[in-house]
């Protein structure tokens, strides 16, 4: 039998709520199609924005939302996405399928996104080609309220009142489509750009410094080092990809039971690097005042067979459900350093958490899981020690059970996922005694997904038992569930 001790007197802190949040960037139909779709469609929308879509997101509490890349962020210029549609500038996505893009959502539109979806917005500025004098004239037209030239830009385009935007990125991977620029030269240009990050009347921005790819511990270092006292977050990127050769990631659906175990041991070693970069960065700063920021992370296959390349399209099916839980249960035990997390990418694009085709939506298992962990937004984190059985195949075994805990207005939520392919699991909660519990569940086949015209996947009840104040349930194979406990 596992058990899962939970220890409310010790804590890591408050599990910060943007550890929940997601990340869209101009690639493929995540904002077009997906998120925006005019406001002459057919498609019901509000000012553009897909109600679907819109309502989905608000459901599960989307914090804090990424925008417009990516690779895509150092190639856009904010410019030419303002002003009367019809003389917004057509560009070549040049990263994303080579498209054209008209720019018709920009920052108007995204903030209103943000609005709707009653989110912060996270702005990812230029870098890599374009200027200072770009990056802080974006600032100023989104925070301040003074009568300038900029502000009045604003006004004439319809936004009286500055936005207040917080989260303001400095690039994103600039040691590859960023500018394959060096660590040392990326801590120079961050340290010149954001010293015109300014602060308008309340609006100070949050400066958030490009970090690694995951495994270079030595650009962390570096940036920690030389522009350290400079930043406010630190960004890593982390993808799990099953197949060994880019050119080869891996089917979304079709896979076997050992590539099953392969995904999620790989998902599983988001522990190490967040573990080994807090270590680098608490050399520096042991305060822990810089936080790390996993803008971008998710399961990253091959595309559906038959769409376009460069639009990273992908199915998401119960396998992507236990890498999202494995993943945040992770960011919940780190929560004393990462302080936000964006999952690619919210719509059609890798592990998201809605597809569309046309008027249609579907809620993925990934989407699910953001619901059944949406209780630890802004808890207080409890330890949380699991004793498991390890499940695997051949030489790949992890333990079967991954699980997180917190603590809000009396409450204590317990997120945890059955990992084995095949096998229940009976789990017995220590370390409190409880009046009352009840349980939510997502369970499957690793292969089931939900899809347009039709949709298994979805929380169900699930039987939690408490006799004499101990707590324990079965949890079927391949499954993800939120207990909840009145102590
Ligand atoms: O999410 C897709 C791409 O992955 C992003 O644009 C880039 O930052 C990363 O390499």
């Amino acid at each position: 039998m596992t058990t899962i001790t939970l220890n409310p007197a010790r804590s890591r802190g408050t599990i910060n709520k943007n550890i929940y949040g997601h990340f869209s960037e101009h690639l493929g139909r995540c904002i077009y199609q997906g998120l925006f779709v005019g406001k002459d469609s057919k498609i019901p929308n509000v000012n553009g924005m897909r109600t679907d879509a819109v309502e989905a997101l608000k459901k599960i509490g989307v914090p804090v939302l990424r925008w417009p890349g990516g690779c895509f962020a150092d190639e856009y210029h904010w410019e030419d996405g303002i002003g009367p549609e019809a003389g917004r500038k057509r560009m070549v996505n040049t990263h994303w399928g080579g498209v054209v893009e008209d720019n018709s959502f920009g920052t108007h539109e995204f903030l209103e996104l943000c609005r709707q979806i009653g989110c912060e917005p996270y702005i990812n500025a230029n870098l890599g080609s374009g200027t200072i004098r770009e990056m802080s004239e974006w600032i100023e037209y989104c925070n301040s309220d003074g009568d300038s030239t900029v502000s009045q830009r604003r006004w004439a385009n319809g936004q009286k009142k500055a936005w207040g935007v917080k989260y303001w990125g400095i690039g994103n991977e600039n040691w590859g489509c960023g500018g394959n620029m060096r660590p040392e030269y990326y801590a120079d240009e961050f340290r010149r750009y954001q010293t015109y990050c300014r602060q308008y009347g309340e609006y100070k921005p949050f400066k958030i410094a490009c970090g690694t790819s995951g495994l270079d511990y030595n650009w962390t270092r570096v940036l920690m080092e030389q522009a350290g006292r400079y930043m406010d977050g630190l960004t890593c990127h982390y993808y799990t990809v099953p197949g060994d050769a880019w050119e080869h990631k891996g089917s979304a659906t079709d896979f076997t039971t050992a590539e099953f175990y392969k995904t999620l041991k790989k998902a599983a070693r988001m522990d190490e690097l967040i573990t080994r970069h807090d270590a680098i960065m608490t050399h520096y700063d042991p305060e822990k005042r810089v936080g790390l920021i996993v803008d971008e992370w998710g399961c990253w296959f091959d595309v559906e067979p038959g769409t376009n390349p460069g639009f990273l399209y992908q199915q998401n099916t119960m396998r992507d459900a236990l890498v999202a839980a494995i993943t945040l249960n992770i960011f919940n035990r780190h929560c004393d350093r990462v302080i936000m997390a964006n999952l690619a990418q919210t719509v059609n694009v890798l592990q998201s958490v809605l597809l569309t085709e046309g008027d249609k939506v579907v809620l993925t298992p990934t989407y699910h899981v953001f619901d059944l962990f949406k209780a630890h937004q802004n808890a207080r984190e409890i330890d949380c020690f699991v004793s498991a059985k390890d499940v695997g195949e051949g030489d790949i075994s992890l333990p079967q059970i991954t699980a997180s805990a917190s603590e809000k207005d009396g409450r204590i939520t317990v997120t945890l996922a059955n990992l084995s392919a095949d096998q229940p699991a009976e789990a017995a909660l220590n370390g409190v005694s409880a009046k009352a519990a009840r349980g939510r569940v997502l369970a499957g086949e690793i292969h089931q997904y939900n899809d347009f015209d039709a949709s298994p996947l979805s929380v169900q009840p699930l039987d939690v038992l408490v006799k004499d104040g101990a707590v324990s349930v079965c949890l079927p194979a391949c499954a993800v569930a939120e207990i909840t406990l009145e102590a």
